[in-house]
């Protein structure tokens, strides 16, 4: 990329797409192309293709999506597998139909199956049956993913796609019931500070393992890899490091300043026992992750507080 060439960051107000306008900016990319949810419906088609016949930008971020935690994916699975489909089909296609030079989309580690082998590779994909709690999320980023390495492979284009792993910062979702653990956790450990509870109940028994990438790191990632990274097989993105759900409420708690007991809801879903990507590619690129997990839950912390726009999500 140039610094002055057009690039579209599609979901420029979320915690992922935020982050990678943060980091444009901060290399001295100057020629930013924005559209907030509601000036530009990703799921309507004809309002996509005129928004990019109109704008032609060079290079695209797919960080537009409709993400949730597993409360959310488990009660409206056929929303988020329509609404993810339709925008990913939407954006990829008329970028690909408009000359843009290179897209960028952004997945999920739930892409990966639910027995993958631990830590998880980019080749396993499809190799065996997916977790059932966020199925259809993860088929419809597997589309949006394939559809990449098919227009590549038919037409040549240039497109790649990354896979995080959890992450977390600012202008995450801390909605009481579509939010991921990290952020979660930080409203309820937070809120039973302020009001004083002796205890705060989480789901599951705190087994599960866990990875969390600090959102601010992966878009150093996203960057790198457009001016860096050509192929059809997508690249893990994650600090390599995990820890157990248990271990995490008690970090996030010590960082919050709670001090009651936390206690397990056994009868709640665990999701996965454990999962880990292996980064080994990203490595062997040149990129590592340089957040520590205390140092990034602090900051996201204090974007909790203090972040003005967090009252609107
Ligand atoms: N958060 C994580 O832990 C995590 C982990 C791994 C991968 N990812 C991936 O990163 C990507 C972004 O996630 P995120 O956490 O940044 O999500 P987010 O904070 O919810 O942001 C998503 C953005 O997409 C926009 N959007 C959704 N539907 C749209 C539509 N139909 N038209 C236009 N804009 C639309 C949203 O706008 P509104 O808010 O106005 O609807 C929002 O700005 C996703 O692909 C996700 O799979 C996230």
């Amino acid at each position: 990329m140039e610094k002055n060439s057009k690039i579209y960051v599609a979901g420029h107000r979320g915690m992922v797409g935020s982050a990678i306008v943060r980091e444009l900016q901060r290399q001295g990319y100057n020629n930013i192309l924005m559209r907030t949810h509601k000036e530009l419906d990703l799921t309507r088609q004809k309002e996509v293709d005129d928004f990019f016949s109109e704008e032609k930008p060079e290079y695209v971020f797919l960080a537009a999506a409709k993400v949730g935690g597993i409360m959310a994916n488990q009660s409206a699975p056929a929303d988020f597998m329509y609404e993810n489909m339709v925008l990913e089909m939407n954006v990829i296609h008329a970028a690909w139909k408009n000359g843009c030079k290179k897209l960028e989309f952004l997945g999920s580690s739930c892409i990966y199956p639910r027995m993958a082998p631990q830590p998880m590779p980019e080749s396993c994909l499809l190799t065996s049956a997916l977790e059932k709690t966020n199925e259809a999320y993860a088929l419809a980023k597997i589309s949006g993913l394939k559809y990449c390495e098919y227009l590549n492979r038919q037409y040549g284009t240039d497109y790649i796609s990354v896979m995080p792993t959890n992450l977390y910062g600012p202008n995450d979702n801390y909605h009481p019931d579509h939010s991921h653990v990290l952020p979660a956790f930080i409203r309820r450990f937070h809120e039973a500070k302020m009001n004083g509870a002796e205890s705060v109940t989480c789901w599951g028994d705190g087994s599960p393992l866990r990875e969390f990438l600090y959102v601010d790191d992966l878009a150093n990632l996203c960057v790198f890899l457009m001016n860096h990274y050509s192929g059809n097989e997508t690249v893990n993105a994650g600090t390599g490091h995990e820890l157990s759900i248990k271990e995490l409420a008690e970090l996030v708690a010590e960082v919050v300043g709670y001090t009651g007991h936390i206690l397990w809801d056994t009868t709640r879903p665990n999701g996965t026992p454990r999962k880990l990507l292996d980064v080994n590619k990203a490595k062997s690129l040149g990129w590592t992750a340089k957040t520590e997990l205390k140092d990034g839950i602090r900051m996201a912390y204090e974007d909790f507080l203090y972040n003005p726009l967090r009252a609107e999500r």
